[in-house]
């Protein structure tokens, strides 16, 4: 493993600006909001967390795809701001959830995985023309599938398709946002098992958001749970599962035991005030839905305890009680 994370966030910040309020007066939604984590090449860093604490927008912060408000993001060591777009396809690139969304439904699948490559300008058409083939072949397509539309292709065969358009150019990085929620039970498991023969061939860094914490506990190497647009917690994967520190990794490791199959949402049973990044709560944001909350809590924001390879922001964790 290099010394230099594959991915390194510095204090990030990105607010939206949303006219959503009440009688539509203009909001301040923040999605994520001082996060600083780093990713060790060879690592899978698994980002779990209820719906809108902000993954999408961390993920698309780390691909370039969006400018942060605050703070910086590093890739291979390189700032992403201000990096040519083709330097950067050729490090970081995405999986998402949807991979009918994601795939143009008018080009044939041989030239949706070649666009990479097209649009580097710095490769010939035969070898074009071959990368393609083996990259189909390498994520389990036939090479007659080059020829047909994504409406012909099953949802499994999709996501292999935005996969090898993914990896043709041999990035080092790929960020997965939620690869497998939009496919059925039973493909999901080819697809993470091809994710993770990838990633043993290509010696590849994953960022890998799911809703699903039993695919983040099969996939990753270290979890980070999200709140609001914080990190609370986050530590190597057997650690996180087995001793969380966070009373709110407790409350979503608890809602592993009532999944709500094929919407893959938990029910973290923490009652319904529901958590709104317009209205940061002060003190812990999560103090209102906090089920050990003390005074301070209300108040006085948790300071970050950090170890070498776990950090968490509790009162009672900086007690020892937590
Ligand atoms: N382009 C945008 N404009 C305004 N608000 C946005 C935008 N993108 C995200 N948000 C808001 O930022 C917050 C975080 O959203 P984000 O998509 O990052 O959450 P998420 O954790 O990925 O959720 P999910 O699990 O549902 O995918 C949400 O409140 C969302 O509404
Ligand atoms: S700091 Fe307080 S409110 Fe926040 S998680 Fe810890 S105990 Fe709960
Ligand atoms: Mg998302």
């Amino acid at each position: 493993m290099s010394a230099t994370p594959a991915i390194e966030v510095k204090s990030a910040r990105r607010t939206f600006r949303t006219s959503g309020g009440l009688f539509g007066t203009a909001r301040e939604v923040v999605a994520v909001d001082d996060v600083s984590l780093a990713v060790p090449a060879g690592s899978v860093l698994g980002i779990v967390g209820e719906s809108g604490c902000g993954k999408s927008t961390l993920a698309r912060l780390i691909l370039g795809l969006l400018p942060t408000t605050a703070g910086e993001v590093l890739v291979d060591g390189q700032r992403l701001d201000g990096m040519d777009r083709r330097f950067r396809a050729e490090l970081i690139q995405p999986v998402f959830q949807d991979p009918f969304a994601s795939l143009n439904p008018r080009r044939r699948i041989g030239d949706i995985v070649a666009l990479p490559l097209v649009a580097q300008g710095k490769f010939a058409g035969a070898e074009i023309g071959r990368k393609v083939a083996e990259m189909l072949e390498r994520v389990g397509l036939a090479s007659d599938m080059a020829g047909r539309l994504p409406a012909e292709l099953s949802g499994g065969q999709r996501q292999r398709v935005a996969i090898a358009r993914a990896l043709i150019l041999r990035p080092r990085i790929v960020v997965c946002d939620e690869p497998t929620s939009a496919l059925d039970v039973s493909v999901q498991a080819q697809i993470l098992n091809l994710l993770a023969e990838l990633r043993r061939e290509f010696n590849l860094t994953y960022l890998f958001i799911s809703h699903n914490l039993a695919v983040v506990e099969h996939v990753a190497t270290e979890v980070a749970v999200m709140y609001l647009g914080r990190i609370v917690e986050q530590a190597p994967t057997a650690e996180l599962f087995h001793a969380p520190r966070h009373p709110y990794t407790r409350a979503l490791l608890a809602s592993v035991l009532t999944p709500e199959p094929g919407l893959g949402v938990p029910d973290v049973g923490l009652g319904d005030i529901l958590p709104d990044p317009a209205n940061i709560p002060p003190g812990c944001r999560f103090h209102p839905r906090c089920p050990v909350a003390i005074e301070r809590c209300g108040s006085v924001a948790p300071p970050l305890l950090a170890a070498a390879h776990s950090r968490v922001e509790c009162h009672l964790a900086v007690a020892g009680a937590a």
